[in-house]
């Protein structure tokens, strides 16, 4: 018996060492331990050895029993930690992968456009002043000589609010009446970017929505001469300094005279081509000296100081620059049109 006992242990202890996992070790616990396992039965049996061998059986059998509870344990704690480290093992960070960068953001073409124009002016002394999109009929029409019912206002058809008189502004020009009232009597030389708004047709060449960047001069002595040397450093700057700038006479109720400038085609140098419709010039601003009648809505006596006024915009200006076929593409939010100019 006593050999028996002795063998059974050995054995027990062997397969505990061959088992690897929690499951092996239930089923050696349940072979050995368990209530029909081996070591349970042995104990069973010994009230049926004779008298005079019982004790020292008894003894042993709960000796084993005994050891093998403890070996039991020992193994199932190793083989926790072990699937525990093996659980850390496969959720841990890889250090050695290399990271998931950030996308970093840059600049939309058209802030882009718009510094560009900005850094230009501030060479000439002039700053950046900053007025509403959301203006007033008088501010956006009255004040600019743009009376109610004026055939003028179909240039320039936007969107009203339920606020009677309140409207997005279809131009920069009312920035004029704003840096005038702000300003006066001082010498003023300011440009006004911002967004503009117009109830029209989107198309290859027009949006709802668009940037201008109006200029405003105002002193004495201002002249002609002063807008076009303005304006041709500008160009030059903007578009090659073998720029040529072309005045051609136009119509703004805020100005007069006004003229539309056109630079020779920086496609075809002037030759013609499709790009400037084979005329050889492309139109990027309106312009003209500040109309009396502004000039006093803005509080300068026009016998006294006269002034220029320009406005372009950025986005044709861009278009021009980069030969880009559709306006559209400014505000749909193409990622893939905006990252060529990153
Ligand atoms: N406000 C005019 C437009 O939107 C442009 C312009 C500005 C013309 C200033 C003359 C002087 O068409």
């Amino acid at each position: 018996m006593l050999e028996e006992l002795r063998r059974m242990r050995e054995q027990a202890k062997e397969e505990l060492q061959a088992v690897l996992n929690l499951e092996a070790l239930e089923s050696w616990r349940l072979a050995y331990l368990g209530k029909n396992g081996a070591v349970t039965r042995a104990l069973r049996s010994i009230g049926k050895l004779p008298r005079e061998e019982r004790p020292a059986a008894g003894q042993l059998a709960n000796e084993i029993r005994q050891e093998l509870e403890a070996a039991f344990e020992a193994r199932q704690e190793t083989l926790r930690q072990e699937a525990l480290a093996a659980d850390m093992a496969r959720g841990a960070i890889d250090v050695r992968l290399p990271g998931r960068p950030q996308s970093l953001g840059y600049l939309h073409l058209s802030t882009q456009t718009l510094r560009e124009i900005y850094a230009i002016f501030a060479q000439m002394g002039f700053q950046v002043l900053r007025s509403n999109e959301v203006e007033t009929d008088t501010t956006n029409f009255q004040l600019l000589n743009i009376p109610p019912h004026h055939p003028a206002r179909d240039m320039w058809s936007t969107f009203y609010t339920t606020e009677p008189g309140v409207l997005l502004r279809t131009h920069t020009s009312p920035g004029q009446i704003h840096a005038m009232r702000k300003y006066h009597p001082h010498p003023i030389r300011v440009i006004l970017p911002g967004k503009c708004y117009r109830y029209e047709q989107v198309t290859v060449r027009s949006e709802h929505m668009f940037y201008q960047v109006e200029g405003l001069a105002v002193g004495r002595n201002i002249t002609m001469a002063d807008l076009k040397g303005v304006l041709t450093h500008f160009a030059r700057q903007m578009f090659g300094p073998e720029r040529k700038l072309r005045f051609r006479p136009s119509y703004f109720p805020f100005t007069e005279p006004s003229a539309e400038a056109d630079i020779d085609c920086i496609l075809c140098q002037g030759k013609g081509c499709a790009m400037c419709k084979y005329t050889g010039w492309l139109e990027i601003l309106g312009s003209g000296m500040v109309h009396p009648n502004v000039l006093r809505n803005g509080g300068y006596d026009p016998d006294i100081y006269s002034g220029f006024a320009f406005g372009m915009g950025p986005e044709r200006l861009a278009i021009l620059k980069h030969g880009i076929t559709d306006i559209r593409y400014f505000f749909s939010g193409d990622v893939r049109f905006l990252h060529q100019f990153a």
